[in-house]
C-alpha cells in the first residue's frame, strides 16, 4: 500500500491511474478504523481496480464544543488494517494543505442539512460537504463508498454530487454491527462499560419499530413514541432526536409510505450515538388497517 500525504502527488497519481483506464474506488474516513469502515473498503475493492482510502480528521465538521481534539486516532493500527483489507493507496493529507491560509470556499447543501443531525450540529454538514468536495477533486474517483450508518450524510452527499454534476457514483453500504446489534462507530470508544451494555437498546428499538411496521403500523407518532419509551426504559441515554422521514427530502412523515428512514441520535455521556433503518413501506397499509394503538405499546426493556 502506498501512503500519500501530498495533495499534488495524489492529483498526479490519480491522473495516471485514470489515463491507464483503471477505475478508482474511494472511501473517505476519519480513521480509527473498524469493521464498518473496512466493509466499505471491500465494497470499493469489488467495484473498482484501484482503492484509495483517505484518513483526515476534518476540523471544520466538528462544533466548538465537540470532540475534535480528543477524536480517537491510531495510525499504525489503521495502516495495518488497510493493508490487510486490500487498500492500494492511503491518502493522508495535512490540515495545513487542505486548509491553507486564506481558504474561504465552502460547499453547502441547503434543505437537507438543517434537520436531524444538522439541527443539533449546526455547520457539521457544511464541513462534511466542503471537505468531501475537496477530497473528490484531489482523488478524482469514479465511485465513492459511504456507510448507511450515517444515513443523512449519504443522502446529503448524493444530493451534492447530483447538484454539482460531479461524475462520481455514490455507493451506500449497509451498517456493520457488533454481535449485540450496536452499530460500529469510532465513538463507541467513549462509552463506559455500563453505557456500552445499554447502547444496543438503540438497535433493539429500531428493530421493534420495523416489526410494528411489518405488522401493519403506519403511524409515525406511534413508532416514535414506542422507540422513545424503549430507549428511556433500557438506558441512561438522553435522546437527541427520533425521526421518521422520507429518504429524498428528509421531510417528517405522519403516515409511512414508500422508502422511509427511521433515524435517531442518543447521547451517552460525551458519546453521541446515531443509528437508523430504512423501511420499504407498501402503501396499501393504511392507518385503518393498523392495529389499535394499545397493541403498539413498547415491550419491556429486556425485549419481550
Ligand atoms: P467516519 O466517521 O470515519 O466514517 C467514514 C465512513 O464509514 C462513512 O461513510 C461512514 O458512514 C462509514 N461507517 C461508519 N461506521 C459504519 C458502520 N458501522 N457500518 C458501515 N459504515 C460505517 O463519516 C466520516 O468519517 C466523515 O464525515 C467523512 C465522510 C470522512 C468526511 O470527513
Amino acid at each position: 500500500m502506498d501512503i500519500i500525504t501530498d495533495i499534488g502527488l495524489m492529483h498526479r497519481t490519480a491522473e495516471a491511474i485514470r489515463q491507464d483506464g483503471r477505475r478508482i474506488g474511494f472511501v473517505p474516513t476519519m480513521g480509527y478504523l473498524h469493521q464498518g469502515h473496512l466493509s466499505l473498503v471491500r465494497k470499493a475493492r469489488e467495484l473498482s481496480q484501484v482503492v484509495v482510502v483517505s484518513l483526515f480528521v476534518n476540523p471544520t465538521q466538528f462544533g466548538p464544543r465537540e470532540d475534535f481534539d480528543s477524536y480517537p486516532r491510531d495510525l499504525p493500527r489503521d495502516i495495518g488494517l488497510l493493508e490487510e483489507t486490500g487498500c492500494d493507496i492511503l491518502f493522508q493529507p495535512a490540515a495545513e494543505q487542505i486548509y491553507p491560509p486564506g481558504h474561504s470556499t465552502i460547499v453547502e447543501v441547503r434543505g437537507l442539512t438543517e434537520v436531524l443531525c444538522g439541527a443539533s450540529r449546526p455547520g457539521h454538514f457544511r464541513g462534511v460537504t466542503s471537505v468531501v468536495t475537496m477530497l473528490f477533486n484531489i482523488v478524482r474517483p469514479h465511485l465513492a463508498v459511504f456507510g448507511q450508518k450515517d444515513a443523512q450524510q449519504a443522502i446529503v452527499i448524493r444530493r451534492m454530487v447530483s447538484d454539482l454534476h460531479e461524475d462520481i457514483e455514490i455507493v451506500v453500504a449497509p451498517t456493520v454491527r457488533e454481535p449485540d446489534g450496536l452499530a460500529m462507530s469510532s465513538r463507541n470508544e467513549y462509552l463506559s462499560s455500563r453505557e456500552r451494555q445499554e447502547a444496543p437498546a438503540l438497535h433493539r428499538a429500531l428493530q421493534w419499530a420495523q416489526a410494528r411496521v411489518e405488522a401493519g403500523e403506519r403511524r409515525a407518532d406511534v413508532l416514535i413514541e414506542g422507540i422513545r419509551q424503549q430507549i428511556e426504559k433500557a438506558s441512561s441515554g438522553r435522546i437527541d432526536y427520533i425521526a421518521v422521514v422520507d429518504t429524498v427530502r428528509l421531510r417528517s412523515l405522519e403516515i409511512l409510505s414508500g422508502e422511509v428512514l427511521v433515524a435517531l441520535a442518543v447521547k451517552f455521556g460525551r458519546a453521541r450515538l446515531i443509528d437508523n433503518i430504512i423501511l420499504n413501506v407498501e402503501s396499501r397499509g393504511t392507518p385503518e388497517s393498523a392495529e389499535p394503538s394499545g397493541s403498539a405499546e413498547a415491550p419491556s426493556a429486556d425485549g419481550e
